[in-house]
């Protein structure tokens, strides 16, 4: 088994803590991204799994060996991982099949077996054919390929991956992706990938590590992010989430609470472990909010902004007693709301966010 674990690893470079505390354990086979905005660590997270930076302290493990803490650290030849950048990283000397197999031939690996796993690395990625082109004669998405095969054919049951779309223009992007999940599914690998690109970890991803400012803020399934976000960023961060303060909140059932807004009781989904509480915020999508009538509604909103959207139309809102608070919602794009108009919502089905 390679799974990976991360603990307690913290990395500063100065006075900058760029990593706080990183607690992660990838199952082997698993895809896992790392979510967050630039800057915010996610490089120099995976360039301390692969070796190339020192941790100051906690520890990451590969397949049960400790390979970086504060007193021990494997050289990155000797990690057997698979790594593709958003540059490529081919050299431009050689033609795709020395590059794809030139960490083979560094191993002695024989010529005949070298040649057979090339050839059938190349032919995985669709690639086979361009075996003897050089990286400057191909474009972005064929270098990628080129980069994958390159892991495959070093069989690595690890590949990290940062921000390996990012250079590629959009529609490249999604055929990509599907070579990602291809490259996934067929090869049995764990998959490390760091993205900014939320809609691209979203569609790829087992597991998702949301990550702020060195801060892992959650690590699960991209349905339980979105549905049970564990802290208000995650809450706004995902799929157009905002959030709601609420008062009172007493248990209704194992799965629900009913929450005080503006006076109203508001049945909404909560943890299992939730207790009664005085005060909270509930996590919302846009399905969350219809419009009530002028008689019904638990929220009196003013509405701040209308985005047609074809199918439908996006509307930004503030609560007219709690203005600084934003919400969204969709309406049918028949309907029309305008701005400055004060309107009655009802909230369905929303999200207790637990206490930490
Ligand atoms: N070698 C380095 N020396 C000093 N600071 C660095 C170095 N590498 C990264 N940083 C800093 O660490 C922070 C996180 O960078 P990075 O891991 O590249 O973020 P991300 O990949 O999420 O955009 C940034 O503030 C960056 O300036
Ligand atoms: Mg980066």
């Amino acid at each position: 088994m390679s799974d990976i674990i991360i603990s307690q690893l913290s990395k500063t470079f100065g006075s900058n803590r760029v990593l706080s505390d990183v607690n992660l354990h990838i199952k082997q086979g698993e895809f896992v991204a790392v979510l967050g905005p630039s800057g915010c660590g996610k490089t120099t997270l995976l360039r301390t799994i692969a070796g190339f930076e020192p941790l100051d302290s906690g520890s990451i493990t590969i397949g049960g060996r400790v390979v970086s803490s504060p007193d021990q650290f494997v050289a990155p030849e000797h990690r057997d991982l698979g790594i593709v950048f958003q540059n490529y990283a081919l050299w431009p000397h050689m033609n795709v099949s020395d590059n794809v197999g030139y960490s083979l031939k560094i191993k002695k690996v024989a010529t005949d077996e070298r040649n057979r796993r090339v050839n059938e690395a190349l032919k995985t990625v669709e690639m086979l054919h361009f075996a003897h082109r050089r990286p400057a004669d191909l474009s972005g998405g064929q270098r990628q390929r080129v980069a994958l095969a390159r892991c495959l054919a070093q069989g690595n049951n690890i590949v990290l991956l940062d921000e390996p779309l990012a250079n590629l223009d959009v529609n490249l992007r999604s055929s990509m992706e599907e070579e990602f999940s291809q490259f996934h599914r067929s090869t049995g690998a764990s998959l490390f990938y760091i993205t900014h690109d939320q809609a691209e970890a979203m569609a790829l991803a087992d597991r998702i590590a949301v990550m702020e400012k060195g801060v892992i803020k959650q690590f699960s399934t991209p349905d339980m992010l979105y549905h049970e976000p564990q802290n208000e960023m995650v809450a706004n961060f995902i799929g157009d989430g905002f959030t709601l303060n609420v008062g009172y909140i007493k248990r209704f059932d194992d799965m629900h609470a009913i929450v005080k807004l503006e006076g109203h009781d508001v049945k909404v989904r909560c943890a299992p472990h939730e207790s009664d509480r005085i005060a909270g915020k509930i996590a919302l999508h846009p399905e969350n909010v219809t419009l009530g009538s002028d008689k019904d509604g638990v929220l009196r909103v003013k509405i701040s902004r209308t985005v047609f959207r074809g199918s439908h139309i996006r509307v930004e809102a503030e609560p007219v007693r709690f203005p600084g608070q934003q919400i969204s919602f969709h309406i049918p794009s028949t309907q029309k709301l305008i701005i400055g108009q004060t309107v009655n919502i009802q909230i369905t089905n929303a999200w207790l966010i637990p206490t930490t």
